[in-house]
């Protein structure tokens, strides 16, 4: 069961085989799938060979198989981790009854809406990345970015079989406009604000990866944890996949610090000026982007206080982060949770009932999950024996949605007013000019080793392979 079946068009462990109308449906959108990558996937990749795992199993151990594919013939598919049949609701007004197999008519449109807005951050990050192939500081990289496409599509897969299958007629309209909808598309736009932003180089990519697959993983933890069961089967296997896109920031923005390091140390300067004229990247730079990423990222846990959270848990379909490992009574009734709200320009704490602030306990986990990482930044200028430090800002900074949208908010955590966001803003957003600099450093290094000077080489390869291993053969 947990083996991939490889030898139909749509590979797949869910004996889609034994369901011809859904199978034709699935086939019928296969084609737009590939129509929409030729579009809007990675540019000019056609011809590449990619080195590439694919999943070809389900089990912990040994899922992913290695090898060289175009990415156009990459096996997409639709992999759901092990079913339990006896697997019970464990949080929520149905707790102690059996998980869903199908979805509850009361359920419906939540759920279909839960799945159309996850599905639809998959494919707005590929559009986003779709030209930084054509800048990668390495081959490496690059099969790492490719790596990251091809598996946002998957997640698209995954989603749509869910729409497919349990949905209907409106599921198989709302596949269609998963692959209508565009990133940054002024009439047609993505669902959420960050997966229209751009990610104009590889900064903002690393960055990217880091602070938004990380919300990636924790809204599929909390859906991992759903009574409706193949939503939270397919999210557990998507977690698994998750985890390399985190890895691929945390370990590109380690890289670059660790440059950016060893230029400051050979010039003995901190001066932002010098170190960018020898071409590594100003940790001021590193710090705005971080700002940016990090507040836009957070912003995507939606307002503080929902009604929606809360009818989303109490009925069953989005759960917490890691649900199962609480100590509570996961009902949640009479709880009560602490949110900033804004009273006369200032921040203030104030208790409401959990239930509804459950936007703001996912967004607090994720801020603990990115906290560590940037610890571990540190430790790469801690070693090098540079004194800067790199932070997070203050939760309330550069805020759209919500209540804390209402106030302007310096990265230390200070209220400001207009007159001072004004002024301070470049110090604290990326400016243009950062932009046009960091631009200006994207080259293409493409010979299998060699690596662009703004960045460190990994320490290690990809699945045990060299460093300087031909990643991708450029055909
Ligand atoms: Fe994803
Ligand atoms: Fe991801």
């Amino acid at each position: 069961m947990s083996t991939i079946n490889y030898s139909e068009k749509i590979p797949n462990n869910v004996n889609l085989g034994e369901d011809r109308t859904l199978q034709r449906a699935l086939e019928g959108w296969q084609p737009n799938f590939v129509n929409w990558w030729d579009d809007v996937g990675p540019d000019g990749s056609t011809n590449y060979d990619v080195y590439l795992r694919t999943a070809v199993s389900v089990d912990p151990q040994g899922w992913a198989q290695f090898g060289h594919v175009k990415m156009r013939e990459y096996r997409w598919g639709i992999f759901l981790n092990p079913g339990d049949q006896n697997r019970e609701i464990h949080f929520g007004d149905h707790k102690g009854e059996k998980a869903w197999q199908d979805v509850p008519g009361e359920h419906r449109a939540n759920l279909r809406r839960i799945i159309v807005t996850q599905g639809d951050t998959e494919p707005a990050s590929v559009e986003q990345q779709r030209h930084l192939g054509l800048t990668a500081p390495s081959m490496y990289d690059m099969r790492n970015l490719y790596q990251i496409n091809v598996e946002e599509g998957r997640h698209l897969w995954a989603m749509v079989y869910l729409l497919h299958k349990h949905f209907g007629r409106d599921g198989r309209e709302e596949a269609e406009a998963l692959l209508q909808r565009q990133s940054g598309d002024v009439d047609n736009p993505r669902i959420l604000g960050a997966f229209n932003e751009k990610t104009p180089d590889w900064l903002a990519f690393f960055m990217f990866t880091y602070f938004t697959d990380r919300d990636g993983k924790f809204q599929l933890s909390a859906l991992a944890e759903s009574a409706f069961d193949p939503l939270a089967r397919t999210t557990k296997f998507m977690l698994t996949e998750e985890a390399h896109h985190m890895f691929v920031g945390e370990s590109g923005v380690s890289r670059v610090l660790s440059r950016t390091a060893a230029v400051m140390n050979e010039l003995k300067t901190d001066d932002p000026q010098k170190v960018r004229a020898a071409g590594a990247i100003d940790l001021g730079t590193i710090q705005r982007y971080l700002n940016f990423h990090y507040s836009v990222t957070i912003d995507l846990f939606g307002a503080d206080q929902s009604s929606n959270a809360a009818t989303f848990y109490s009925s069953g379909l989005k759960g917490r982060y890691e649900e199962g490992k609480r100590t509570d009574d996961h009902i949640l009734k009479g709880q009560t949770y602490k949110v900033l709200e804004v009273k006369d320009g200032q921040l203030l704490e104030k208790e409401v009932p959990m239930l509804n602030a459950l936007n703001e306990v996912l967004r607090d986990d994720f801020i603990k999950d990115s906290v560590a990482g940037v610890g571990r930044w540190n430790k790469v200028l801690e070693k090098a024996g540079i004194p800067t430090r790199l932070t997070v800002p203050h939760k309330a900074f550069n805020r759209q949605i919500g209540a804390l949208a209402g106030i302007k908010m310096s990265p230390d955590g200070r209220v400001v007013n207009e007159q001072e966001w004004a002024a301070k803003k470049s110090e604290w957003l990326p400016t243009s000019d950062d932009f046009a600099f960091v631009a200006s450093l994207m080259g293409r290094v493409i010979e299998p080793g060699k690596f662009a000077g703004w960045i460190a080489p990994p320490v290690m390869g990809i699945n045990r392979q060299p460093v300087d291993f031909e990643y991708i053969r450029f055909g």
